[in-house]
């Protein structure tokens, strides 16, 4: 087993960017490594995090007990038809890398995901989604450890309950499993999707007459690299809330007050999908600075750190934005980001 460090810096393992520290920290990069980790008396007497690329974390305080950070790498195939192949990642890749590496093979499914940060691993956590596509959608099996018992065990797309950025890892599975590897069924030919978002107009504006993966892959990035600030250069988690889902009755009350509203169907029959970013847009937070923190000028969803800001102090933001929205729009915006 690779030696526990102590006292870890944690600024480097967050895009956040927040100076928290780690009592113990290790890294686990194989599964044999990651049972020997998990049986330390440091990782018995817990707590436990485990960390991917720490790209949906807000660190509140220095964390008191283990932080194990995911590194299990490789990419295999592991079966193929004339249709499909079968591709599994160890939880330790880099995102947006595998999503590349598809495209390399000519592997279709994963394009509208390109340039999502983070790690393989934690990608079934919340069900990734953009551009119309979630990673349900090409998703087939992970293995993961049971904390308690080293078991290693496998979990079906069923078994995972993907929801709208859910799964069962954020419910009854939360703190019990560590996500090992995921296996994706790709496509060899492929099927667009092209009409979310700006994705058609911003092909047509680079005259891609006939759109690939590959330059479906290129057009999410040039729409990302517009409106979401880049981690290295101004700390952030990407959107720090859910866009709440709403009954439609009180959807349709509110955009006959508020003509702008936008609203999409939401999951279940009878709810719409409203943007969270314009309702706090309303509220007068986009672009406003708070301290070292602030709601993001293009993008209102995205809180960011200027520098030197803690994590105490974006949850504060975040929690006088949510008080904001509920007293305007009587609507409860709920974190997606992880608060630890
Ligand atoms: P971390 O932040 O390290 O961890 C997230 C959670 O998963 C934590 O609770 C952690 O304990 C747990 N976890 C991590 N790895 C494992 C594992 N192997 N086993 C068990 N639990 C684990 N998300 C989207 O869905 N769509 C987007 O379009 C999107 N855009 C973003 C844009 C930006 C600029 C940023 C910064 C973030 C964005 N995100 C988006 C959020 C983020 O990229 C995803 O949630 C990503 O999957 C997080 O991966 P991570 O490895 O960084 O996870
Ligand atoms: N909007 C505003 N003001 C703002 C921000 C947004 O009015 O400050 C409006 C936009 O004009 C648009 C609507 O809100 O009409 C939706 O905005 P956008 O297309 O930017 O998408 P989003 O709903 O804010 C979601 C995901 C993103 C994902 C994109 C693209 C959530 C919580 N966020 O953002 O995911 O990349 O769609 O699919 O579902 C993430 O999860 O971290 C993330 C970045």
């Amino acid at each position: 087993m690779s030696r526990l460090r102590e006292h870890e810096p944690l600024q480097g393992y967050n895009t956040f960017g927040l100076a928290a520290t780690a009592r113990y920290f290790a890294h686990a990069d194989s599964v044999a490594t990651l049972r020997a980790i998990l049986a330390s008396p440091q990782a018995q007497a817990g707590p436990l995090l485990i960390l991917g690329g720490g790209s949906n974390l807000l660190l509140t305080a220095d964390f008191p007990g283990l932080v194990i950070k995911i590194d299990l790498q490789g990419i295999e195939k592991t079966a193929e038809t004339d249709h499909h192949v079968w591709v599994r990642a160890g939880a330790g890749e880099n995102w947006h890398q595998f999503v590349m590496h598809c495209l390399d093979q000519n592997w279709a499914g994963l394009e509208n995901l390109s340039l999502i940060p983070g790690t393989v691993g934690a990608a079934p956590m919340q069900n990734i989604g953009a551009y119309g596509v979630e990673l349900k959608d090409t998703f087939t099996e992970l293995e993961a450890v049971e904390i308690a018992t080293g078991d290693l065990q496998r979990f079906d797309r069923e078994a995972c309950q993907f929801g709208y950025r859910e799964s069962i890892f954020k419910h009854w599975a939360k703190g019990r499993f560590v996500i090992t590897s995921v296996t994706f069924k790709l496509d060899k030919q492929a099927t667009l999707h092209t009409h979310y978002g700006a994705i058609t107009d911003t092909l047509k504006a680079m005259q891609v007459a006939e759109p690939t993966i590959r330059t479906v892959s290129q057009a999410v990035i040039h729409i990302r690299q517009s409106k979401l600030p880049d981690p290295a250069k101004l700390g952030n988690a990407g959107s720090f809330f859910k866009n709440p889902e709403i009954p439609t009755p009180q959807f349709e009350q509110l955009q006959a007050q508020h003509p702008g509203l936008p609203g999409y169907p939401g999951q279940a029959p009878g709810f719409t999908k409203v943007a969270a970013g314009w309702l706090i847009e309303q509220c007068g937070w986009r672009g406003k600075r708070v301290g070292n923190t602030g709601a993001h000028r293009d993008q209102a969803l995205v809180l960011v750190n200027y520098g030197g800001a803690t994590g105490q102090e974006i949850w504060a933001l975040a929690q006088a934005i949510q008080q904001s929205v509920r007293e305007r729009f009587g609507i409860e915006l709920r974190a997606e980001v992880n608060v630890v």
